[in-house]
């Protein structure tokens, strides 16, 4: 049995209204205990509409979300404790911040929860350190922090409740590219001493490959890809028909394959080096 298991969801908005949209056509897949998945798809894909499925923010019109082989919709508590075994960061988290400091903020899922006031410092101060938060700000309002430490506050909130599974809907937007790398970090450094499962939404082709197990693509509404960085990323045509792009390694790779050299797939650095040697390589040891 996978963690979580989602079977045949569908979901519309607006519907019986003129603006009726199917935002989710039967989507299945499952994701296993400490793995972490990205999901890609052009803007209004669904993306943000499955992700608060699988907290249960939104309930499916048809089909279901198994959290450890449990329904999550099928009774308000199971609903309810959802929201804290997945932990969902939306985007732009740093427009929900709204205590008068930053402990306070962190804190919040943690006293929903129901968490004894030592049990809930102690987590504060762990997910602060986990974003990398001076514990010095944390007495302070969050609104003198920086964009890019507000979002880290954001971020520690929904760590600190600890769940299960770790939702981050465009973790790096409009961060420059120090705020970007730094937030990435952090959250490979909350899944290596967590052992999380982390869902990462992303418009970025590049960090879909350099953290990604797994890659679900999403194309208005419907999953259509299921796979490993590698075999996504060799769908190049496929992608940008979808409107999305690929990393830039394998545009590279793309374009020396479409001049008639016989290299390998390629999507990160290391790879496309690799793959650009052998290929020379082969052409100097052939007869
Ligand atoms: N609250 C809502 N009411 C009506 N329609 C909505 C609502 N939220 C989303 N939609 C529509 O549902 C579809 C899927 O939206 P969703 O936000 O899930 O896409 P997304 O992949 O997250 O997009 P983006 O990359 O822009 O964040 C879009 O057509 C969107 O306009
Ligand atoms: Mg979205």
């Amino acid at each position: 049995m996978s963690l979580l298991e989602v079977k045949n969801l569908s979901f519309g908005y607006s519907r019986a209204t003129p603006f009726e949209i199917q935002a989710l056509k039967d989507v299945s897949f499952n994701i296993d205990e400490g793995e972490l998945v990205s999901v890609i798809g052009h803007t209004g894909s669904g993306k943000s509409t499955l992700m608060q499925m699988l907290n249960a923010l939104l309930t499916p019109e048809q089909g279901e979300v198994l959290l450890e082989g449990k329904n999550i919709h099928e009774s308000k508590t199971s609903a309810y404790e959802a929201r804290f075994r997945v932990g969902l960061c939306f985007q732009y988290p740093e427009y929900q911040l709204f205590c008068e400091t930053c402990a306070e903020d962190i804190a919040f899922g943690p006293k929903n929860m129901g968490l004894p006031p030592d049990e809930i410092r102690e987590r504060v101060k762990q997910a602060a350190r986990f974003v990398g938060l001076d514990e010095a700000l944390l007495d302070h309002s969050p609104f003198d922090l920086s964009g890019g430490q507000k979002r880290r506050c954001a971020i520690a909130g929904v760590m600190a409740m600890r769940p299960k599974i770790l939702i981050l809907d465009e973790p790096t937007a409009g961060l420059d590219p120090a705020g970007r790398s730094a937030v990435l970090d952090m959250i490979l450094h909350y899944r290596q001493e967590t052992g999380a499962t982390v869902i990462i939404v992303t418009h970025s082709m590049e960090i879909a490959a350099a953290v990604s197990d797994r890659i679900l693509v999403l194309n208005q509404g419907a999953l259509v890809f299921d796979s490993t960085p590698a075999e996504i990323f060799s769908h190049y045509e496929a992608l940008v028909s979808m409107g999305l792009n690929v990393p830039s390694f394998t545009k590279i790779i793309y374009a020396l394959q479409k001049r008639g050299l016989h290299v390998q797939n390629a999507y990160t650095a290391q790879a496309a080096a690799d793959a650009i040697c052998a290929m020379l390589h082969a052409e100097e040891t052939s007869p």
